[in-house]
């Protein structure tokens, strides 16, 4: 079997990719940064090629080239792109449709694509309660607006033309390479480890970490479905908040310098509380705790710095 990964030299992409190689399957990636990544551990099972997802003729060539029998978006632009309202939307919903339509008029039915936890908006629209899948959605950022709209794009080509497109929205996801979209609970953790300091406005605010891996593993195993129960899953995670995070640094490095400007912000985080029992229970998925996926991450971290591991 054959999976193209739009997206596919990222910070998901590049994970989602090795595993599924790890498992003998054909990979080929497009991304407008195509060296990014490197896959030459695999060979020919991975071929990387440039292109744009927001030119339909470059998606349509990567799948013709590639004849792949499954289809994985993860191109986009992570952060608010709010000062760049034109580009972005090309980008972001321009380039989904891009992804669909060559899909279907290709003949590939099966595609996975990224939404996000933002579409939920504030934790404060739903009270003190775990969201499904099956809530409403309160994201109002730009951001938020592409991915409610990707599955409302999503849903379109499911129902008119019968195709198998499922979506993802991942939540705060972890790692010690991340550098785009949410930041602070990722420096909350990778600052200490290489005995840098880390400063934050609020102690209270509430996060979702969620491990690249875990994430990658889990956009590879619907992938490799040939569909799927439900339309889109979340991915979930652990519910922490930054000071809690910072705590648990520090059993790790006693001498971790984290501060706070003030305490509070609990009531203005993003959407914490989540329900992932679709997609762990369809997809038999089991996330390690995550204090061992901190340690994993300082660990990761120390090594490119030259330092032992805790
Ligand atoms: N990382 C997170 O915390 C998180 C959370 C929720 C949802 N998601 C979603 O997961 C997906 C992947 O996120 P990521 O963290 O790997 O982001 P990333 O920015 O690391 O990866 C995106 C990839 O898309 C590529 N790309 C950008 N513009 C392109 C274009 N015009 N044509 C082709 N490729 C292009 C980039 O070069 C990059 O390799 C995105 O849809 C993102 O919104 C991520």
């Amino acid at each position: 079997m054959t999976t193209l990964v739009l997206g596919g030299t990222g910070f998901i992409g590049r994970r989602a990719v090795r595993r599924l190689a790890e498992r003998g399957q054909r990979v080929a990636v497009m991304d407008v940064n195509p060296r990014a990544a490197s896959f030459d551990e695999f060979g020919d099972l991975v071929s990387v090629m440039y292109g744009d997802i927001t030119n339909f003729e470059d998606v349509v060539k990567a799948v013709l080239a590639s004849r792949p029998d499954r289809i994985m978006n993860l191109a986009y632009l992570l952060g608010s792109g709010d000062d760049t309202p034109h580009f972005t939307m090309k980008l972001n919903v321009l380039g989904m449709d891009n992804c669909f339509e060559a899909a279907r008029v290709c003949g590939v039915n099966r595609v996975v694509y990224a939404s996000s936890v933002a579409v939920s908006g504030q934790q404060s629209a739903f009270g003190d309660r775990l969201v499904n899948e099956d809530d409403p959605m309160h994201g109002t950022s730009q951001y938020a607006m592409h991915k409610r709209f990707n599955e409302f794009q999503a849903q379109q080509f499911n129902s008119v033309y019968g195709m198998s497109i499922t979506g993802i929205r991942p939540a705060n996801v972890t790692g010690p390479d991340k550098v785009r979209g949410s930041t602070d609970h990722v420096q909350c953790v990778t600052l200490p480890a290489s005995g840098e300091p880390a400063r934050f406005p609020k102690s209270g605010f509430m996060r979702l970490p969620v491990h690249v891996e875990d994430v990658a593993e889990a956009f590879v195993r619907v992938t490799l479905a040939d569909s799927s129960h439900h339309p889109v899953y979340n991915t979930g995670g652990t519910p922490i908040s930054l000071g809690d995070l910072a705590d648990m640094v520090r059993r790790y490095l006693p001498d971790a310098n984290i501060s706070f400007d003030a305490d509070g912000g609990r009531e203005e985080s993003g959407n914490y509380l989540v329900d992932n029992s679709r997609l762990l229970g369809e997809f038999e998925l089991e996330y390690p705790p995550l204090a061992s996926r901190v340690r994993d991450i300082i660990n990761d971290v120390r090594r490119d710095n030259g330092l032992p591991p805790v």
